[in-house]
């Protein structure tokens, strides 16, 4: 049959069930068969890891390509002007890069496997690729994502990825050295968080570790999603953020204590001028949260204005037990001969040690 793939740990249930699994639709314009057969010529590390014949897997299948979500295309919410921003993958390289150390990827032994949950297409994948290529080629850092249209992007950079929701990852038990869940986590729906983490946790080897990031919901961030994306966007944003309790409730209910950090984790663009500075980060902010509209009508200078007003940390600083370094409102600085612009968030991060 064409587009079967070669059937790796091939189960013993009637070939009927099998055939049925292999050709239904699975990305945008592949079915499951001919996605398994891509990934087993070109992806082996992450065919190692994929299961799709756990109990469960045919409906979690169904729920999946019946989902559509705002970050498939434009037409559906921001999908197209999302990965458009995204083209520069080095923006929000600071937090990244924080965050991919604290899943061990910085220091990684050769063969480590690590799972972006919410990878959309492969922007932290891409951005260790750029900015870290010798700890990239130690390691294969997993995107997976909800959307088949992010997911066929970040397979067409040529990145291990697979589509699955962040609560039935098809993957086996113990397959990851870590597990990431960040920038977007909110968009997972408070009732399917528990799920999520303690899929997490299960692919996750024992003394592996999950990070899950986002914002707390009395941050600057979520006042802007609330104030302004929602509000201003095509397909809004009404997602609850998280509290640090929310972090600490959701682990010990999956039995595994965290620790909470607050990450500085800033947007950054360069440029040859001030005000071309400013406009990048004004564009990058438009396309990546689908507030065009909004920006166009604004104008540079009271775009920028609203980012000031908007990401304006000295409060939120201020409460904070442990203030990380960084801006606390957004700035144009010097750095290296060129201009900075550097619009400041801090997330909350919950860091969790999986126990053997
Ligand atoms: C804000 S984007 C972040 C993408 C990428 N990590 C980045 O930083 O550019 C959030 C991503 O989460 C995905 N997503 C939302 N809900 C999800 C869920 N329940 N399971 C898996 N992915 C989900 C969306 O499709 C989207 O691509």
């Amino acid at each position: 049959m064409k587009g079967t793939p070669t059937m790796l740990n091939a189960p013993l249930v009637a070939t009927s069930v099998v055939d049925g699994r292999w050709c239904s639709p699975y990305l945008p314009e592949q079915t499951l068969g001919g996605y398994l057969a891509h990934v087993e010529a070109s992806q082996p590390p992450l065919r190692a890891a994929l299961d799709f014949e756990r109990e469960g897997t045919d409906s979690a299948l169904a729920a999946l390509v019946a989902t559509t979500t705002e970050f498939d295309t434009d037409a559906t919410g921001r999908g197209d002007s999302y990965r458009r921003a995204q083209r520069d993958a080095s923006v929000r390289w600071s937090g990244a890069r924080q965050l991919l150390h604290l899943c061990g990827a910085t220091d990684a032994e050769p063969g480590t496997v690590i799972l972006d949950v919410l990878g959309g297409d492969g922007t932290l994948a891409r951005a260790l690729r750029q900015q870290d290529p010798a700890s990239a080629a130690r390691l294969s850092l997993l995107t997976g994502d909800i959307s088949g249209e992010m997911v066929a992007q970040a397979l067409a950079h040529g990145l291990p990825a697979v589509r699955q929701a962040a609560d039935f990852l098809f993957l086996r038990d113990g397959s990851v050295d870590a597990t990431l869940l960040a920038y977007g986590t909110h968009h997972i729906s408070p009732a399917e968080r528990p799920t999520a983490v303690r899929e997490a946790l299960r692919v996750t080897r024992p003394q592996g570790r999950v990070v899950l990031h986002d914002f707390d919901e009395a941050s600057p961030m979520a006042r802007f999603f609330g104030r302004v994306v929602h509000h201003h966007s095509t397909a809004g944003h009404d997602y609850p953020h998280f509290s640090r309790e929310e972090l600490h409730e959701l682990f010990a209910a999956a039995g595994s204590p965290v620790e909470v950090l607050d990450v500085y984790d800033p947007l950054v663009v360069r440029a040859d001028t001030e005000a071309e500075a400013r406009q990048r980060m004004c564009d990058y902010v438009a396309d990546m949260y689908g507030i065009s509209t909004l920006f166009d009508r604004l104008g540079p200078a009271d775009s920028w204005r609203l980012l000031e007003e908007c990401f304006d940390h000295e409060d939120y600083l201020a409460r904070l037990p442990h203030r990380p370094e960084g801006m606390s409102s957004p700035v144009v600085h010097r750095a290296d001969g060129r201009f900075v612009a550097e619009v400041p968030r801090v997330a909350i991060v919950a860091v969790a040690d999986k126990a053997v």
